[in-house]
């Protein structure tokens, strides 16, 4: 138990910007807050435990049948659910490093292995190389796209042979959580690609660009048998009614939600050009937060922001992640940059 790694939070200190954790900056949506208010009072009672109705208003948002969609208490515990249906002890699951920083902390816990692939000298995931790294013990691929701390994302050739060089017993999940972040046209939605094959899964999150982090609902899309098993290996009662209801307006909120993408968006390309005007290496980015590989500069980068105060997320020895915020907040953020740089 004591070599399991440790998730780490993004830090929250009351009165700094804070942009370590990839939240909305916006606030609840509009349409939200009124149903949380509705659904307070059922909180004494035991909800939904199939979470029927998320699961259809997400299934109808795909166009696709509810046999489909297995939902968790965010994506973080979608993935440990695909995990937990997938891998048996001393099996391997491959992935790229650095990503998501909850992959290493899923893989033990279902008692498998990493194997972890570096990342191109870009930032990008290797998916040649991840292929490569598959094995008869290997029973999951995690590719994480756009990529969590990194941004950088692979389009539809790179998409393609990964899960064209994956056996078919070899489940991949594809993590979307920042989809709605991403150019559609440089980077395809793989549920659109990857609908029909029997071992490829894409999860999503509410916990990004439809600000609902604190409430915890994501799900996946995949084929009946690999849902029927998430949803086995899903905790009974994960996904509370306020989430399930939440969630639900939160869909119905779809333009609102295009609305802020779209700020954020615009946000990350001139924060990008400012740090890279300001000489600072920052790959291109998909998602709603930047990459700084400062390498053992890390560290002392994120020190100076929090003195200025702006929390980032530091990955000592790699790189500093900065989740886009509003204009306000970046304009905070550039500033103190410009100075530490
Ligand atoms: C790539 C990626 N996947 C999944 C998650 C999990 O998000 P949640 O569990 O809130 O849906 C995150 C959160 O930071 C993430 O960055």
């Amino acid at each position: 138990m004591s070599t399991l790694p440790a998730y780490v939070p993004g830090r929250k200190i009351p009165g700094a910007v804070v942009l370590a954790s990839n939240e909305s900056p916006y606030g609840l949506l509009p349409g939200v807050a009124a149903v949380l208010e509705a659904h307070a009072a059922g909180v004494s009672r035991y909800p939904d435990m199939g979470s029927t109705q998320l699961i259809e208003a997400i299934a109808a948002h795909h166009g696709v049948g509810p046999d489909r969609v297995a939902v968790g208490a965010g994506s973080v515990e979608v993935c440990g659910e695909l995990a937990a249906a997938a891998v048996d002890t001393d099996d391997e699951v491959v992935f790229g490093w650095r990503a998501f920083e909850a992959y290493p902390i899923i893989t033990a816990v279902a008692g498998g292995k990493a194997v972890m692939v570096p990342l191109t000298a870009n930032h990008v995931h290797d998916v040649d190389a991840m292929v490569a790294g598959v094995t008869g013990r290997t029973r999951l691929v995690f590719l994480c796209n756009p990529n969590n701390p990194t941004g950088t994302a692979v389009g539809e050739a790179e998409l393609r042979r990964l899960v064209d060089g994956v056996p078919e017993d070899v489940l991949v999940v594809i993590d979307e959580a920042y989809r709605e972040y991403v150019d559609p046209a440089a980077v395809p939605d793989a549920f659109s690609l990857f609908a029909d094959r029997p071992n490829v899964a894409v999860t999503r999150t509410f916990s990004k660009a439809y600000a609902l982090a604190g409430l915890r609902v994501g799900y996946c899309l995949a084929t009946p048998e690999v849902v029927a098993a998430a949803r086995k290996c899903q905790v009974p009662f994960s996904v509370s009614g306020l989430a399930q209801a939440a969630a639900i307006a939160a869909l119905g909120d779809r333009e609102e939600v295009t609305r802020r993408a779209k700020l954020t968006i615009a946000e990350r390309e001139r924060v990008r050009g400012e740090l890279v005007a300001a000489g600072f290496e920052v790959p291109p980015s998909q998602a709603n937060f930047v990459w700084l590989p400062l390498g053992e500069r890390s560290a002392a980068f994120a020190e100076a922001c929090l003195a200025g105060g702006v929390i980032v997320r530091p990955f000592p020895g790699d790189g500093v992640r900065v989740t886009i915020g509003t204009d306000e907040e970046n304009d905070a953020f550039l500033a103190v940059a410009r100075r530490a740089v």
